[in-house]
């Protein structure tokens, strides 16, 4: 340990990923998928988050995303998502994958940021194939111009993720010099597999998280506790 009580200090590594989860926006008041308080234990997902309920009742799945977006919109980023952010700005090779939806970290100033799950602010019209920004709280129209009905950008159960993220992101992984997981169960794949790249070229790897999940065992170094403060403690340059 350093003397921030920190495994590895941020500043000594140049090409670091942070690999998110909900649990990095908990602390900004976002419910996390699964555990106590969950999402996916209020609200079925058969019913809100897989194609087949999109086609059976459009305007259900939409309300649903559509209070999920008057929700996010009225949360600030917290101080972990400040940091990731902070610590990209300092060092370019930064690369930050996330399993997030929610664009808080391109609030606190991320760029570039790598979402495996699509964007709650992106929607789609798969009849023309195009994917365009809406930050709209509802959104604006629910139809695209060409008439087909727009579905939010979010890659659902039994949805296949975009090759092309899947690809940046195994980049990331092939690269990285330190590997940064946060608030994640590691029960999602194939996002969940991703940090086994970088893990099996033997690069120090860190799990942030209060409670111990499957891929604990894996990482070299596990920081149990909140996302915020125990990105606040990697980061201290002092
Ligand atoms: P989960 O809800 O499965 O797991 C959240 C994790 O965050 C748990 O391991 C918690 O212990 C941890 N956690 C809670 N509070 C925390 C805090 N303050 N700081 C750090 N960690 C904390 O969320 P994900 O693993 O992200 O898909 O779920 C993966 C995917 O499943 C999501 O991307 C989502 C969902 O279906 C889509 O939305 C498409």
């Amino acid at each position: 340990m350093n003397g921030a009580g920190a495994p590895v200090e941020l500043k000594t590594f140049e090409r670091i990923v942070f690999f998110c989860g909900a649990g990095l926006s908990a602390e900004s008041g976002i419910p996390t998928y699964r555990g106590a308080g969950g999402i996916w234990g209020k609200y079925r997902y058969e019913e809100y988050a897989c194609q087949r309920a999109f086609d059976r009742n459009p305007g259900k799945v939409w309300d649903f995303h559509d209070e999920r977006r008057r929700f996010v919109a009225g949360c600030e980023p917290n101080p972990g998502h400040h940091v990731i952010a902070r610590v990209q700005a300092r060092k370019p090779d930064t690369r930050i994958i996330t399993q997030n939806i929610d664009g808080m970290l391109q609030r606190a100033g991320a760029r570039d940021v790598i979402e495996l799950h699509g964007s709650l602010w992106q929607v789609r019209c798969d009849w023309e194939g195009t994917v365009k920004n809406d930050v709209d709280v509802p959104i604006q129209s629910r139809t695209c111009r060409c008439g087909a009905t727009l579905r939010p950008d979010i890659v659902w159960f039994d949805d296949s993720l975009d090759p092309h993220v899947v690809r940046a992101a195994i980049d990331a992984m092939t690269t990285a010099d330190l590997l940064v997981t946060i608030g994640t169960s590691g029960e999602v794949f194939p996002a969940a597999q991703l940090p086994f790249i970088a893990m099996e070229r033997g690069i120090p790897s860190i799990e942030i998280n209060p409670e111990e999940t499957p891929m604990s065992r894996l990482y070299r170094y596990v920081m149990r506790g909140p996302a915020s403060s125990m990105l606040e403690r990697l980061d201290y340059t002092g």
